[in-house]
């Protein structure tokens, strides 16, 4: 664990720019960012970038150029620079468990590590020709029909990325071959309403495990089974069955314990981590489903991302800055969460896919040199599309007693030439929806003061005792900061962009912090203790478990 990357590392709390942030976090916290617009007519200028097709907004953070430039500092002082390279080029940055983080690679971001260079371009070409094999109608089943539909087995990495993507390709309307559906619960309910309407004959199930003991995984891949020799009228352990299995693993052999042969293997590679690892093979299902050119350009705006933040000046490289945005709102505003509004039905599944990405990358305490970080890290991750939680919880971010930073998604209604799909009434609604985002952040930012909201009842007719008796319970506060990231254009490359974009932020603050955003060690736990269970009366437990144990019973024998 003692590679020269970090030798360069300093903990924060040594560095200068450290104290001064404390001092800058004072002040911006008492702050008020009306006062800031009103008093700093070039703020939003000075707080805007521009990516591709992504403006990025980050006016209404209570934060101005001169913390921009003392969070800069922090990250010289902690070698960002030599931590990006260090990514890049294929150090073990995932110094817990002695690897490289190289899902860059995968499209084309970042060199293969020289070693794996050959295993890599043959697992690539045979994904390639597995896709083929699919939308050609060649891939047959048991019973020598074309396999028409693909059930992901997976979770967590091996399943909330590929299911956003199909999901946001979906709503996009790209043509799509066949039927696409994903399984993740370990609850057999998720198993039987995904395959309900399925023909067994027609039916693949894509195994996506990147350790292949993943219990929730091999048990839904034990259903799939038993569904498919009882509809099919074989054993369970007849050969012909794994015609209908494809394994995605960084573990072939334990795959092959199971039964699969190198054919019905996909090899994702040990340097690319579960959450990560939607660019790999992992990305079958995509590929197969909606063809290896939509795949292919999701990859090229990630690697367009992967260019940027690997080159661009730390002022100007947006990564950086989004990852430095993070750190100031938890480390030093001490803003323990974050919520985020996609103002896109595609994209239903981001705030889970950033809630894995940022919390298990990120939810860490314990630094490089094996001590505690003296301050808040990673923050919580939730948030529902925006229209939706508009009519759910925003009112705890207009009026509630906590402050949360929030995350705006939207995207600019299509351009006419490619509208000509929609109805009027449609681009009308497009346009409102991107509107819509656009107010909110408005509204939480400017807010309704008492006088404003007395006026206003007064002009709907109240009298004035109930206007004054009702005027505080209208008063809104404002001043709710936010990031406002708005695209001109929604097509797979802008998703692949804005992906990467999250993915390096995360990066940048797991850096800054000292923490490893590549290990997982405490969702393994869960993961020993529930196995645990599974061989009842082989371990002691706490009365509370023995009692929830003994109400549960005894599990049905195999
Ligand atoms: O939930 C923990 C975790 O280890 C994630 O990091 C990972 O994405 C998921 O389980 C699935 O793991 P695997 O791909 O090995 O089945």
């Amino acid at each position: 664990m003692s590679s020269a990357v970090f030798a360069c590392w300093q903990p924060l709390e040594r560095l200068p720019a450290h104290l001064r942030l404390q001092q800058s976090a004072k002040r911006w916290l008492r702050a008020d960012l009306r006062t800031e617009f009103a008093a700093h007519p070039n703020r939003t200028r000075q707080l805007t970038w521009r990516l591709g097709p992504w403006l990025i907004d980050l006016s209404k953070h209570l934060w101005d150029e001169a913390v921009v430039a003392q969070l800069l500092e922090l990250a010289c002082g902690c070698a960002l620079p030599a931590g990006t390279a260090a990514l890049f080029g294929g150090e073990r940055v995932n110094f817990t468990e002695d690897r490289p983080a190289l899902h860059m690679a995968c499209r084309g971001g970042a060199q293969l590590p020289a070693g794996d260079a050959n295993r890599f371009h043959e697992a690539e070409t045979s994904f390639a020709r597995l896709v083929a094999r699919y939308r050609s109608n060649q891939w047959l089943g048991a019973t020598g029909q074309p396999l028409t539909a693909i059930v992901n087995l997976g979770i967590g990495g091996s399943d909330v990325g590929p299911r956003l993507v199909a999901e946001a390709f979906r709503v996009l309307d790209l043509p799509m071959q066949g039927t696409l559906r994903f399984v993740a619960n370990l609850d057999p309910r998720d198993f039987r309403l995904a395959t309900a309407d399925l023909n067994p004959a027609t039916t693949l199930f894509v195994v996506t495990s990147k350790s292949f003991s993943t219990a929730e995984t091999l048990s839904n891949s034990m259903l799939a089974r038993h569904w498919l020799a009882q509809g099919l009228g074989l054993t369970s352990d007849d050969p012909r069955l794994s015609a209908h299995f494809l394994a995605v693993t960084s573990r072939p052999e334990k795959a092959a314990a199971f039964g699969y042969s190198p054919e019905q293997t996909l090899w994702l590679p040990e340097w690319v981590g579960g959450r990560y690892s939607l660019w790999s093979t992992v990305g079958f299902p995509l590929a197969a489903a909606y063809g290896w050119e939509a795949f292919a350009q999701l990859r090229a705006g990630a690697r367009a991302v992967d260019d940027h933040f690997r080159t661009a000046p730390l002022a100007e490289n947006i990564p950086v800055l989004l990852g430095l945005l993070g750190v100031w709102l938890s480390t030093y505003l001490e803003l323990p969460q974050m919520a985020v509004l996609p103002y896109a039905e595609g994209l239903r599944l981001l705030p889970a896919w950033l809630q894995q990405l940022e919390m298990e990358s990120n939810g860490k305490r314990i630094r490089r040199d094996g001590s505690p970080a003296p301050y808040a890290t990673g923050a919580s991750v939730w948030g529902m599309i925006g229209t939706l939680g508009q009519h759910a919880f925003h009112q705890w971010f207009y009026q509630g007693t906590r402050r949360i930073p929030l995350e705006f998604i939207a995207f600019a209604p299509t351009p006419p030439e490619e509208a000509s799909a929609l109805t009027r009434q449609q681009q009308q609604a497009a346009w409102a929806l991107a509107a819509n985002a656009i107010a909110q952040a408005e509204a939480l930012l400017v807010g309704r003061s008492r006088e404003a909201a007395h006026t206003q009842l007064l002009a709907q007719g109240s009298d004035a005792a109930l206007a004054e008796q009702l005027a505080p319970h209208l008063e809104i506060p404002g001043n709710v900061p936010s990031t406002f990231l708005l695209a001109d254009r929604n097509d797979p490359q802008t998703l692949g962009m804005l992906l990467a974009l999250y993915e390096h932020a995360t990066f940048v603050r797991g850096w800054l912090w000292g923490i490893n955003p590549f290990d997982q060690y405490g969702v393994e736990l869960g993961k020993q203790m529930a196995q645990r269970l599974a061989a009842p009366g082989t371990s002691e437990h706490d009365p509370s478990t023995v009692q929830l144990l003994a109400r549960l019973g005894l599990p049905p024998s195999a």
